[in-house]
């Protein structure tokens, strides 16, 4: 069968040859246990829907050895025969163009440059899904390539429930991930739900299939590690990072350290992680035992060497190791999976990996003892060198709040966090509450000349709005203009040609408007596709990351997101997705993002205007409602751009007439 039979065959009527476990890629650990014997029944039966009865005898059999083995089912036998990775659009078999785009971005999700575990269907994060098994990624491609512009596809939780119709303005995809009722929200809620087939953890990008590897996150992080560094004042050269994991986004911090100018260390436990980001040049050099590494990180430091530093082992080990050295740390963070710790996020100091995977599937009780003592000790470590200056930010992994919750020393008298989130300091009060946000692009012809366009028109475009830009944001569009202008020179890309850029609302319209114009004269020869990450001023709910500078007390609800997903779905979105989890762990956020296909029509012109509008401002009135100073300033701005925009704006008041009416 040709990519194009195969994928019209959908489900194959005849079952395809047993696929052998292949040994040499990343897997997903083994998960829980969790199902009673007839929640074991009800898994099974789900599963078999995907197939007619006179399969059922041999697959039954099957899934139910994948159930016991892996404890989900994962339909190993229908991964495809074709190899993954993102065809040029007009390689898709397909009625609709926007639905090409989008097998394209399924496709690029999925390619095992860029997917942690590909057979398993985890993009990133440990357990951040695009489908739950391959019968449904089968079905889904197979309705993309039938579907026309007059339907929408209704995707549950990575299960397709079918093709509706509908008009050519409307979504063609429309993606809820483990949306559950709030009260059957706690993580072995997901735990149950997913074993049984009938929900995912999407994460943010995954389940939405805006992934682009760690490039998506290398920009964050950049900017982050940047302005962490100014807070500490002078130079970023010979200032020294620490930080752990080189996953799916945490392999950005080596790279994003190198741009920022400084020296980082990062801990890996898992070596074929650290070797797959060392291989493709994310990382300068590994290290697996700290007698070497330590006079390694004092050379670098003492020349001021811009260098990226992997020690392969427990993050813990290497704290501890720094702080009874008594060496100076500048920066320090964490990015192990601490969203999901459980279940493989974080592995606990004193066990080697397998040793963890064996403890974590067998003895749940007892791994998550280890993991505790151990974020105990982490925590610990890391004190010490506060105490004699390091900055210290949780990045967005749910760090501090599972240290609190193992009892770590991490609270202050007040019971706040001792450290902040890197939104709190950074993120929010630059970036989020004027607008800035993670938008990016996928150059749908897959070729390199058309995203070195692309990269010359936003340059071109960032380089008019600074300009005039009002001192406010100049900074953030300087530091936006000099990524952009070294992205090409920082070989970024995996998988598809995608970009990353932090722009606000003026910069993200102007930039896609641009795009449209040179798709319509043919300058970039195929159609793009705009996204954006989730973690952005208006897609997410997230009350210690993306809303942690959110202080009227709304932190905790989830209006923003819903309410966004909503809006952009009738402004002209190609798929939108919203989704439980993401980041910071399931039943932690809400969380909600989109896709744009733009061809060089008139539509697409209108599309970008309408939705790029509301997609990035109605985050900025409601963190201008909560009283932040920038969001007000930003939304006041707009305003006097736009007479339609009218939004309700906050009165401030006296907090000591407060207090003293209630004496
Ligand atoms: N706020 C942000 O912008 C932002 C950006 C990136 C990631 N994150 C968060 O960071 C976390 C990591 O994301 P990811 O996609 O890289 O996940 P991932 O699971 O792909 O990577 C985490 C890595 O940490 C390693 N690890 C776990 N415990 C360890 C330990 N004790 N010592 C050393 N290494 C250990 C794992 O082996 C894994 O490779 C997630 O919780 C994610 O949500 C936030």
């Amino acid at each position: 069968m040709t990519f194009q039979e195969e994928i019209l065959a959908g489900i194959p009527t005849e079952l395809p040859e047993v696929k052998a476990y292949d040994p040499d890629i990343n897997h997903a650990p083994k998960r829980k246990d969790i199902l009673t014997p007839e929640e074991k029944v009800l898994a099974l039966k789900n599963a078999l829907r995907y197939f007619p009865q006179r399969h059922h005898a041999v697959l039954a059999r099957e899934f139910a050895e994948e159930l016991h083995r892996y404890g989900r089912i994962y339909m190993y036998r229908f991964r495809p025969s074709y190899e993954m990775y993102a065809r040029p659009i007009d390689e898709y078999p397909a009625r609709s163009r926007q639905a090409a785009a989008i097998m394209a971005m399924i496709q690029n999700n999925l390619d095992p440059r860029v997917a942690q575990h590909p057979h398993e269907l985890i993009i990133y994060g440990g357990n951040g899904a695009i489908f739950q098994n391959w019968a449904q990624y089968r079905l889904v491609m197979q309705y993309l390539a039938t579907m026309t512009d007059e339907q929408t596809l209704v995707m549950y939780s990575g299960h397709p429930l079918g093709l509706f119709p509908s008009h050519k303005d409307a979504p063609r995809v429309i993606v809820t991930n483990g949306m559950v009722i709030p009260n059957y929200s706690k993580p072995d809620h997901w735990e149950k739900f997913n074993a049984l087939g009938v929900s995912q953890y999407g994460q943010m990008t995954a389940g939405s299939y805006m992934y682009i590897g760690p490039q998506g996150i290398v920009h964050g992080t950049t900017i982050t590690v940047m302005n962490a560094a100014r807070k500490q004042g002078g130079s970023p050269a010979g200032k020294l990072f620490v930080t752990a994991g080189l996953g799916g986004m945490s392999g950005a911090q080596p790279k994003a350290g190198n741009i920022a100018g400084v020296v980082s260390v990062t801990a890996e436990i898992n070596p074929k992680a650290a070797e797959k980001r060392h291989a493709q040049g994310w990382v300068d050099e590994l290290h697996r035992d700290l007698d070497e590494l330590i006079p390694r990180i004092r050379k670098a430091v003492a020349a001021k060497e811009v260098v990226s530093l992997a020690y392969v082992g427990n993050v813990v080990d290497l704290w501890e190791r720094l702080a009874d050295e008594g060496m100076h740390v500048d920066l320090g963070s964490d990015q192990t999976s601490l969203h999901n710790p459980w279940a493989g996020g974080y592995y606990p100091v004193g066990y080697s990996l397998e040793e963890s995977k064996k403890m974590m599937a067998e003895e749940p009780a007892r791994f998550k003892e280890a993991v505790q003592a151990s974020l105990r000790r982490q925590v610990d470590a890391i004190n010490r060198l506060t105490a004699k200056g390091m900055y210290f930010f949780d990045y967005g992994n749910a760090f501090l709040l599972e240290s609190s919750r193992a009892g770590a020393d991490i609270l202050k008298p007040d019971g706040s966090f001792r450290y902040p989130s890197y939104v709190q300091d950074i993120m929010g009060p630059l970036y989020f509450d004027y607008g800035f946000g993670p938008f990016r692009w996928v150059c749908m012809s897959e070729k390199p000349e058309d995203l070195a366009k692309s990269d010359a028109l936003a340059v071109k475009v960032l380089g008019e709005i600074a300009a005039t830009a009002p001192d406010e944001i100049a900074g953030q569009m300087r530091d936006n203009i000099h990524w952009i202008e070294e992205a090409g020179r920082n070989h970024l890309v995996v998988g598809s040609q995608a970009r990353i850029l932090y722009a606000d609302c003026e910069g993200r319209t102007k930039i896609a408007l641009a795009f449209n114009e040179a798709i319509r004269k043919g300058e970039i020869s195929a159609p793009i596709v705009l996204g954006r990450d989730h973690h952005d001023v208006s897609g997410t709910d997230s009350p210690f990351r993306e809303t942690s500078n959110i202080y009227d007390g709304s932190q905790y609800t989830a209006d923003m997101a819903v309410q966004n997903v909503i809006g952009d779905g009738f402004r002209g979105a190609t798929w939108v997705s919203i989704h439980n989890g993401g980041g910071v762990g399931w039943g932690e956020v809400i969380n909600g993002g989109f896709g744009m296909v733009i061809d060089g029509s008139d539509d697409s012109a209108r599309h970008i205007r309408e939705m790029l509008f509301w997609d990035v401002n109605n985050g900025i009135a409601r963190r201008s409602w909560a009283r932040n100073e920038g969001a007000r300033f930003a939304i006041e701005r707009e305003m006097a751009r736009t007479p339609e925009l009218k939004v309700t704006l906050p009165n401030l008041a006296d907090e000591e007439l407060i207090k003293s009416v209630l004496k």
